[in-house]
């Protein structure tokens, strides 16, 4: 069974809600951002950097399903924003980020919680 990090950000999301994986860094340009599922072997969930969005190798499960706040990228906010979030959605996430200063890796664990009113566990 997955053991989180104490050091692991916490956060829990509804099935079917959207949800963020907050992230922040020192900020500054030419900034490069990698949203990676750790849990189910580090899979790839979005990429920003070339002042892009670069999606070439998401998988397939967080397509159309992504998003950065992009006007607040240079401020130090890499925050993921999630829709539609799924159970297979659980785990452990990696978000790295780096600036000319130097590179950030923080983990954020999110837990899916089943829909309203409903018991899935
Ligand atoms: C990043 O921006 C989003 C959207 O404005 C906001 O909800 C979130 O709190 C911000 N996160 C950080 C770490 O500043």
């Amino acid at each position: 069974m997955f053991v989180p990090d104490v050091a692991d950000f916490e956060v829990s999301c509804v099935v079917m809600e959207s949800c963020i994986l907050p992230c922040s860094f020192q900020g500054g340009t030419d900034v490069v951002i990698h949203w990676i599922q750790v849990t189910a072997g580090d899979l790839h969930v979005h990429s920003f950097y070339h002042n892009k969005h670069q999606l070439a190798h998401q998988v397939q499960r967080f397509r159309d399903r992504t998003s950065l706040f992009k006007d607040q990228i240079s401020r130090g906010n890499a925050s993921l924003q999630l829709t539609g979030v799924k159970v297979q959605d659980q785990g452990r996430y990696k978000c790295h980020t780096s600036v000319i200063r130097g590179n950030k890796e923080s983990f954020i664990n999110l837990k899916v919680d089943g829909m309203r009113n409903t018991q899935i566990h």
